[in-house]
């Protein structure tokens, strides 16, 4: 058996269902109209894979959603904290809540996820945002319905932003979004502290799922007709280091592979220090394996990344890429990259721009460095103006999308075989599509090709995206 020691006991578990039976009955009573929840999400798709546990939980507890703020009876929005744009959107949106709740005295506001994990926000909302009644951190998620009936049974303020190592709540309820998508976390937590990085502190150390919770999942899906499963961590690489079995991600990989049916593993991120050659392999050799590698570089100046705290430096990356390449020649390359790290001059920058000229990714995720509260970086000096910042930021993007633009036309006249993952609401292009490599396609086609996989016909090409027709269905 493999160590658990952050899996919380069936028992509390149990306890939780019980609240839920309690809430469902309680509202029942109150009213005889179902209650009405909003739940919003800021941030990434961990984020997002914790909000269908929150819609889960409501749902047993009798909720049905609806996208108003104001005729909801209850309120969550799940928050995320890697850089201030976010957290001011959600301050923002948050302060608005004013007015719907002066409306409806009766309605109840939840703030949760990484936002309120940090060490000063409670005092924040405490003081500044008098009008939230339940505020709880990504730790205490599964814990939800607990405080939700203690605020509907007792009233008051509840705060649940204890820090803590992190949990692994196995069995809550999900509502998912409708195939073929779905996203299955693989482990939470990071233990990587990138020196700018608030996740550390927020979410936890690293703990995986056990394998067998994670096949049971997938095969599930899997029958259900999902067809795109993600697996999602922060640093899906050193899956399994803290478990006491001999497994690692490329293992897991392999084992989800030889489920059957129809479908694509995607996974994200994974961090250059934990990526090698035998996961390379491992996506050579599975077929279901996406040829995709989302591998963050983050800067390319060696100076920088030692004070980034990232572990490699610039040639070991180049070489990490030229391996990848060597097992998945196709290999559709992208990554993330923050522009203005505290101390980084324009000439180390430079060093950045040398490695997108050299990797030529298909596309990147870029992001100006916001100062996070807590972590070493926001300690340092930050002498580089805004402004040269932002001129830098802008030859990255220049630079990039040169790139993009040249790799997508190279798709024109190409026929590849993707899966139709929705509808796009666009005249000309009502679908849209992936191909293998994660690349998004917009799709002339019928609507009933949504789930299904088919053959595509690329006839244009934009910075940020393929245009194709269906050329044959599967
Ligand atoms: N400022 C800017 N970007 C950041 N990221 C993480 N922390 C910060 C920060 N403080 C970026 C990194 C990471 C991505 C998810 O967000 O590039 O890979
Ligand atoms: Fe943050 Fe680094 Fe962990 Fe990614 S690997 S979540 S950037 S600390």
């Amino acid at each position: 058996m493999g160590s658990c020691g952050n899996q919380i006991a069936e028992e509390h578990l149990q306890q939780q269902k019980e609240y839920m039976e309690q809430i469902r009955a309680l509202m029942a009573q109150r009213s005889e109209h179902p209650p009405a929840a909003f739940v919003d999400t800021y941030g990434c798709q961990q984020n997002e894979a914790d909000s269908e546990r929150i819609r889960g939980m409501l749902q047993q507890m009798g909720y049905h959603f609806i996208t108003e703020e104001e005729k909801a009876d209850l309120i969550v929005i799940n928050t995320c904290a890697v850089r201030a744009h976010a957290e001011q959107r959600v301050l923002g949106n948050v302060g608005a809540l004013t007015h719907t709740k002066r409306k409806n005295p009766n309605q109840i506001i939840c703030l949760c996820g990484c936002m309120m994990q940090e060490a000063h926000m409670e005092e924040k909302i405490r003081k500044s945002f008098r009008h939230v009644d339940i505020v709880f951190g990504p730790h205490a998620l599964w814990r939800f319905p607990e405080l939700l009936h203690r605020k509907l049974t007792k009233g008051g303020r509840l705060f649940e932003t204890a820090p803590s190592d992190g949990v692994i709540a196995e069995g809550l309820p999900v509502v998912r979004r409708d195939p073929p998508k779905a996203w299955v976390i693989i482990m939470q937590g990071c233990n990587n502290f990138c020196s700018y990085c608030i996740v550390p502190y927020v979410r936890g150390r690293e703990h995986s799922r056990m394998p067998d919770q994670i096949v049971a999942e997938v095969e599930a899906l899997v029958a259900q007709g999902y067809k795109d499963i993600m697996l999602l961590g922060q640093n899906v690489n050193s899956y399994g280091k803290d478990l006491a079995l001999s497994i690692d991600f490329s293992e897991l990989l392999r084992r989800l592979n030889r489920i059957e049916g129809d479908f694509i593993l995607r996974f994200m991120t994974s961090h250059p220090k934990d990526a090698s050659p035998r996961l390379f392999q491992t996506m050579a050799e599975c077929e279901k394996i996406e040829c995709h590698l989302h591998l963050p570089f983050q800067a390319g100046n060696n100076r920088v990344l030692k004070d980034m705290n990232r572990g490699y430096t610039k040639e070991a990356y180049l070489e990490l890429i030229r391996q990848a390449r060597q097992w998945v020649p196709d290999v559709v390359l992208t990554s993330d990259i923050i522009v203005g790290f505290p101390g980084e001059t324009t000439e180390e920058f430079e060093d950045t721009l040398d490695v997108l000229r050299r990797v030529e990714f298909d596309a990147l995720f870029t992001f100006i460095y916001s100062p996070r509260e807590g972590t070493p970086a926001a300690r340092k000096k930050d002498p580089m103006p805004k402004e040269e910042k932002q001129k830098n930021f802008q030859r990255l993007l220049d630079v990039q999308n040169e790139i993009s633009a040249r790799k997508h036309k190279a798709y024109i006249g190409k026929t590849v075989r993707v899966l139709v993952d929705g509808e796009s609401g666009e005249e000309a292009y009502p679908l849209s599509a992936r191909t293998k490599g994660g690349r998004l396609v917009h799709l002339a086609g019928d609507r009933d090709l949504v789930g299904t996989f088919a053959e595509a016909k690329i006839t244009n090409a934009s910075t940020w995206a393929l245009f194709g027709t269906v050329e044959k269905r599967e």
